[in-house]
């Protein structure tokens, strides 16, 4: 039987559109979907976006619009953005799809059913920015820290869901690694966080909502925006909403996110598929936040850059490949347009492009273009790595050992001088050139996940397939393409 993977990402707030932030994530994602593929196992990515909720009910009517029309204009804009990055989801989950409506209702309706939600009350502190009730421990100066406003106090009837109750056994399923939270530091926050506050039970319906799915048992109440979104990691499967019946390819293998959502991931998440009798994912994975000027990028601060600019002032591969090695995955950095600006330069148009082109440029001229593939040549046929990258989900793990590859080929040119080494020594330089061109094909191969047509172009400028294992007796037939990365335009 094939292995199966499934990958998701946080369906992200349609109050604003995409920022690089947004785009991070996804596009992370993308690249574990592709290099899954790439190693043949069947594969599942799901993104979309969380449409319900006060927030972008709040913003539809502040922008003079119906809710419905706004969140499809929003919904739009981040399905654009991620068609300019090539992102390729296998579906694209929007929360007021009808198939999701219904089966949310089901599955609140079979816990209500069950007992699991009880009606209550609730009263509190809630930051509409996070749809989430806040306490005073998560606030600096009576402010939300992401963002930096005071939340509201609320109070009013509401239907609440038994949070409390699976307290000790999400606890246990996370200390004992059962529900892995990578990395350790973020595990060991949410499991501190277990031990000092454990979990109360939670407000699970809004009556002064009107933006969001009907209470099926009480339609003076919509259902809380967060237990609407969580459930479409399993709708957009084809889940039906019914406790116990386990859709194709759950569970997850890696749900992708920052750290803002981890605590509700590791809480309300795992708890709701315990209630409805379903197997917990197979890993959180948590990444850290893009920074300008040492601040969160984000819509509410105001301070973000847009998909759409890294594609146009860099071309979708390289806008991909910036944004995934801006900053090591789970810690914070900061980002920027001079930043992707060195980079670019120096790893793409100085770097892979630059190789690409002098070691073209040598076998065109001094070959004919034609080269034969010699296993004995082939350094880097042993990339087991790649696999074990894969699983571990260490995609950095993938761009340094490519990159390593590159820089120790551009040493060994400089070092061999085939352009001299063809005029004294046509043997030696045949076999300088077996090396570096078996490289570079390996290099295109192992980027195709991260930087898709780039690797594409490479194949077709060494008239290859692009086989992982090039077979004995394979000639390269070397014609030079295009220049891979071209020169910057002027700085901005
Ligand atoms: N709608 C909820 C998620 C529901 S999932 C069941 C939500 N949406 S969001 O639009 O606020 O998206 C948050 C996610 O966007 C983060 O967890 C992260 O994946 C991504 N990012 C948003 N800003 C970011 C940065 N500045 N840096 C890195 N990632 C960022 O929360």
């Amino acid at each position: 039987m094939k292995n199966k993977f499934y990958i998701t990402t946080p369906i992200y707030y349609v109050n604003a559109k995409p920022h690089v932030g947004h785009a991070y994530t996804t596009v992370a994602a993308d690249v574990l979907a592709r290099a899954s593929r790439l190693v043949g196992q069947e594969t599942f990515f799901l993104t979309g976006t969380d449409e319900h909720g006060a927030k972008i009910e709040e913003i539809a009517g502040k922008v003079g619009k119906e809710p419905r029309a706004f969140v499809d204009e929003v919904a739009a804009q981040f399905q654009e953005a991620w068609r300019l990055l090539s992102i390729v989801p296998d579906k694209f989950i929007r929360t007021t799809e009808p198939e999701h409506t219904k089966a949310v209702q089901r599955a609140l309706q079979a816990m209500y059913d069950a007992g699991d939600i009880y009606k209550g009350s609730y009263e509190g502190l809630y930051c509409k920015g996070c749809e989430q009730f806040k306490t005073e421990n998560d606030l600096v100066d009576g402010l939300c820290l992401d963002h930096k406003t005071a939340p509201e106090a609320m109070r009013e009837e509401s239907y609440m869901f038994k949070l409390s109750k699976y307290s000790s056994e999400l606890l246990n399923a996370i200390e004992s690694g059962q529900l892995p939270i990578v990395p350790d530091e973020r595990k060991n926050e949410i499991v501190s966080f277990y031990k000092k506050e454990g979990l109360k039970d939670v407000s699970f319906s809004r009556k002064n909502v009107a933006w969001g799915i009907p209470v099926p048992w009480d339609t003076e109440h919509t259902i809380y925006v967060w237990a609407d979104a969580f459930l479409n990691y399993l709708t957009g499967l084809g889940w039906d909403g019914t406790p116990g019946v386990v859709p194709d390819f759950w569970p997850a293998d890696v749900q992708l996110m920052s750290k803002d959502i981890l605590r509700v991931h590791a809480t309300i998440w795992p708890a709701m598929l315990l209630a409805l009798k379903l197997p917990l994912p197979k890993k959180l994975l948590v990444h850290g936040f893009f920074l300008i000027d040492g601040q969160k990028m984000s819509k509410s601060l105001g301070n973000i850059i847009a998909p759409e600019e890294l594609v146009q002032r860099y071309g979708a591969d390289a806008a991909r490949y910036l944004l995934m090695s801006a900053t090591p995955f789970g810690n914070d950095g900061d980002i920027g347009i001079k930043k992707f600006d060195e980079k670019y330069t120096a790893d793409l148009a100085n770097g892979i492009g630059n190789l690409v082109q002098r070691v073209v440029t040598l076998i065109e001229n001094n070959c004919g273009g034609a080269i034969a593939y010699d296993v004995a040549s082939d350094t880097e046929n042993d990339d087991a790595w790649f696999d074990s990258a894969l699983k571990d989900s260490t995609i950095a793990h993938i761009l340094e050992r490519a990159f390593d590859v590159i820089k120790k080929s551009d040493v060994f040119m400089n070092e061999q001088k085939p352009w001299a080494l063809a005029k004294t020594d046509t043997e030696k330089f045949k076999q300088v050139m077996q090396v570096l061109v078996s490289r570079i094909h390996h290099i295109a191969w192992w980027l195709q996940p991260f930087m898709p047509e780039t690797s594409q172009k490479i194949f077709a400028t060494l008239g290859s397939a692009g086989e992982r294992r090039l077979a004995d007796g394979f000639t390269f037939s070397v014609k030079k393409g295009p220049v891979l990365f071209p020169r910057l335009p002027e700085a901005l």
